[in-house]
């Protein structure tokens, strides 16, 4: 495996990734329908990762998990702040197929998009994550400092515990 940016062109593979990934996140969550929502045509997926690509290129960092040409997981990272002269970066999107986990992928794509943000000046970062999702026990053993739980919308779904996991020096996280 090896992790190379994202292009335009690989939208569709994304498209397909994130919603593998999503539906599995919500499914250990109890939550047949993700969001409450139906899932989205892929089409409407694809224009929306189309859309993001140029933008997180500029101002973060949309990376890909590649398999000898077959995209396995996807993250997209924030440098936004640097817009406010603010030096703290975000973690928007992860995922991996979930036929290809626990293969250290999501370490890497994690530990990449950190470099490329503090390339860009970050020095610290964090995400938000659903609290009952596995993806908690993930970012904690990456090094991530667990906040407090609070409540959050997914779109029209009832209210979620979600929390947030910090790295003040963006050096340490994995
Ligand atoms: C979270 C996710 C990206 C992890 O990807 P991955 O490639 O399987 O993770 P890694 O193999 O790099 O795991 C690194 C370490 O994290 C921990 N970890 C990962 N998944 C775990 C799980 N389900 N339960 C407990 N610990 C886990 C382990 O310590 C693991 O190391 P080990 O395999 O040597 O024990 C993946 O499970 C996923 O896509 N989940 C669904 C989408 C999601 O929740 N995204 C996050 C939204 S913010």
């Amino acid at each position: 495996m090896r992790v190379r940016d994202a292009d335009v062109a690989d939208a569709r593979g994304i498209a397909r990734v994130h919603w593998d990934a999503f539906t599995s996140e919500h499914r250990q969550m109890g939550d047949a329908h993700p969001c409450n929502q139906r899932p989205s045509p892929e089409d409407e997926w694809v224009r929306f990762f189309e859309s993001r690509i140029p933008l997180y290129q500029k101002d973060g960092a949309f990376l890909l998990a590649d398999e000898e040409g077959s995209i396995s997981g996807y993250i997209v990272a924030s440098a936004e702040e640097r817009l406010i002269n603010g030096t703290e970066g975000e973690i928007k999107y992860l995922g991996v197929l979930e036929a290809r986990r626990r293969h250290r992928f999501g370490r890497q794509l994690v530990a990449d998009a950190a470099r490329r943000l503090a390339d860009l000046g970050m020095r610290s970062v964090h995400v938000n994550v659903w609290a009952p999702s596995e993806a908690t026990r993930f970012y904690s053993a990456l090094g991530g400092e667990r906040g407090d739980v609070f409540r959050a919308r997914c779109g029209k779904s009832e209210p979620l515990e979600q929390v947030t996991y910090w790295w003040d020096d963006i050096n340490n996280v994995g």
